[in-house]
């Protein structure tokens, strides 16, 4: 069959498979991907990440600055999710240095954690303390109805796999890193400050395909309040990097079996386009707070 039938699969690295030579991030990727930042951007000393996920990308229409292709950096590849630029800016917001990964990488592409995690590996290696990861999720808790934006508290992974496993390089961080508080507390109060509705558990599966109804029956009573397919791997990746993390789900339907229509990333990006507003000023107070406060 194979080489002779009417597909060929083109295989791509395996959940299970170690990089060679990788720790958690294979160190000469991160090197060059830092390398085309730099060669750029020589002065850039960015003090915040904001990772913007389905649904966001119109939320930074109004900043401006400089702009690299992801193609252009080692490792980033190309996002393959409708609605993902795949650009980096520089831009800043009350004076403060901001990189805004405009589109993200998911696990489920199937090109292993490098394009996934790369953003946080290299805005650790640019001196940011801190970054705001930003998803679209389906709505769990009986509040969190679609249009809700909800800071993450907390989460659970469901993924399967952890961006951490691996050979351990002690220049990443520990071994075995703590867990008690990925979502700093500050910046959840910051994030409901700045216009964000609630807090709530955010669950992440390794998608692509949406939950199943029996699957949402059992997140909800694990103390899931919405699920997405994102913001995990880099939430654990930062805290171990010692980063500061906030996350801010864009809550755009309700999830499978609550929802009384079937699910479409179409009509997850309408329902982010019509919170866009509140979504647009939700991150710039916040990001202004942040340029303005002490942390
Ligand atoms: N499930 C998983 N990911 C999502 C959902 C959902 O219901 N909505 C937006 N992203």
């Amino acid at each position: 069959m194979a080489g002779k039938g009417w597909f060929r699969f083109t295989p791509t690295a395996p959940a299970t498979r170690f990089p060679s030579m990788n720790t958690q991030i294979n160190p000469l990727t991160l090197d060059s991907a830092v390398e085309a930042v730099r060669e750029k951007w020589p002065d850039a000393k960015p003090r915040c990440g904001l990772v913007l996920g389905s649904g966001w990308g119109e939320a930074v229409a109004d900043f401006h600055g400089s702009e690299i292709p992801y193609g252009q950096i080692p490792g980033f590849g190309k996002p393959g999710v409708m609605g993902h630029a795949g650009k980096l800016l520089a831009t800043t917001v009350g004076g403060m240095e901001l990189l805004v990964f405009q589109g993200r990488r998911h696990w489920y592409e199937g090109e292993g954690w490098t394009p996934v995690i790369l953003p946080i590996y290299l805005l650790h290696a640019l001196g940011a303390d801190t970054v705001l990861l930003t998803n679209a999720a389906g709505g769990i808790r009986d509040d969190l109805d679609p249009g809700s934006l909800m800071a993450v508290s907390d989460h659970i992974n469901m993924l399967g796999a952890n961006p951490l496993a691996g050979p351990h390089n002690p220049n990443l961080g520990t071994r075995f890193p703590d867990q008690s508080e990925v979502y700093e507390k500050v910046l959840r109060k910051k994030l409901l400050d700045a216009g964000a509705d609630a807090e709530g558990v955010y669950i992440a599966t390794s998608g692509p395909t949406f939950e199943t109804p029996a699957e949402i029956r059992q997140y909800r009573s694990m103390g899931a309040d919405a699920v997405g397919m994102s913001t995990v791997p880099e939430a654990i990746v930062a805290n171990a990097l010692g980063m500061n993390v906030a996350g801010l789900s864009c809550i755009c339907n309700w999830a499978a079996g609550i929802s009384q229509t079937p699910l479409t990333h179409e009509d997850v990006n309408k329902t982010a386009a019509a919170a866009m507003p509140r979504m647009k000023s939700t991150i710039t107070r916040f990001l202004e707070g942040l340029a303005h406060g002490s942390e």
